[in-house]
């Protein structure tokens, strides 16, 4: 297992310089950049499409690492492999056949994520273990930026973590991450964390430093090759 990895959400980025800002937090120290695709139906809050994830490819070699808040997910899988996503993750509360989504996502050649809201049970990742590169823990409820950690999410880290075992899969936990909870995380078995408000606000002079300070905050709870030092 790697070491912290912090992927900035764009969802909290100026959308009237998107490539502007993906260049900044690329040159920040940026591991993946996390693309959050909603539809105003399985969240209630809508961004954007492939077409923006395409538009945004060139300016950056960094993982982009597509979080997919929408309902049905299966008809767009292709358009967002095309667009350039390094990693596709869909949600297990999304539709009736996410096994099928997760095979779709490996034959298109990505890594394939599950994310998961913070009321559905760490159980429900289990008969599809073999099928994940990634497991989203979402660390609040899914649909906007800038809430509140919900800290009960912890125990389906620690839960996911132990089902993991032996196998490459990263967690990644999403929403409310800060220098102050993502300890929290990576003591929980998270190695992989979203972060939006945390980084971009107070705009780009600080990107560096709060991606610097939120990785600091998870290496302290962490081995120096990734594994849990508690
Ligand atoms: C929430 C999104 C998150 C969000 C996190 O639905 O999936 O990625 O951008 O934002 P912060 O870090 O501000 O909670
Ligand atoms: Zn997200």
């Amino acid at each position: 297992m790697t070491g912290p990895i912090i992927a900035p959400s764009i969802l909290s980025a100026d959308f009237s310089k998107l490539g502007e800002e993906v260049r900044a937090i690329d040159a920040a120290g940026a591991d993946w950049i996390h693309l959050d695709v909603m539809d105003g139906h399985f969240v209630p809050n809508l961004t954007f499409g492939p077409g923006v994830i395409k538009a945004l490819r060139p300016h950056s070699r960094k993982p982009f690492d597509v979080h997919l808040m929408i309902a049905p997910a299966d008809p767009y899988l292709a358009a967002f492999a095309e667009a350039g996503a390094d990693a596709i993750s869909v949600h297990v509360e999304a539709g009736p056949h996410v096994h099928r989504s997760l095979q779709t996502i490996r034959a298109l050649g990505k890594r394939a994520g599950l994310a998961l809201n913070p009321g559905t049970p760490a159980a429900m990742v289990e008969p599809l273990i073999d099928m994940l590169d990634l497991v989203i823990v979402m660390t609040v409820n899914p649909g906007f930026g800038g809430q509140s950690f919900i800290p009960s999410t912890m125990e389906t880290v620690a839960r996911i973590r132990a089902m993991a075992a032996g196998r490459a899969i990263d967690i990644e936990v999403d929403g409310g991450i800060t220098p102050e909870t993502v300890g929290l995380a990576a003591a929980a078995g998270a190695n992989a964390f979203v972060a939006g408000n945390a980084v971009f606000k107070g705009g780009p002079a600080g990107y560096g430093d709060r991606i610097g300070e939120i990785r600091a905050g998870a290496q302290d709870r962490m081995g120096r090759d990734g594994t849990l030092s508690c």
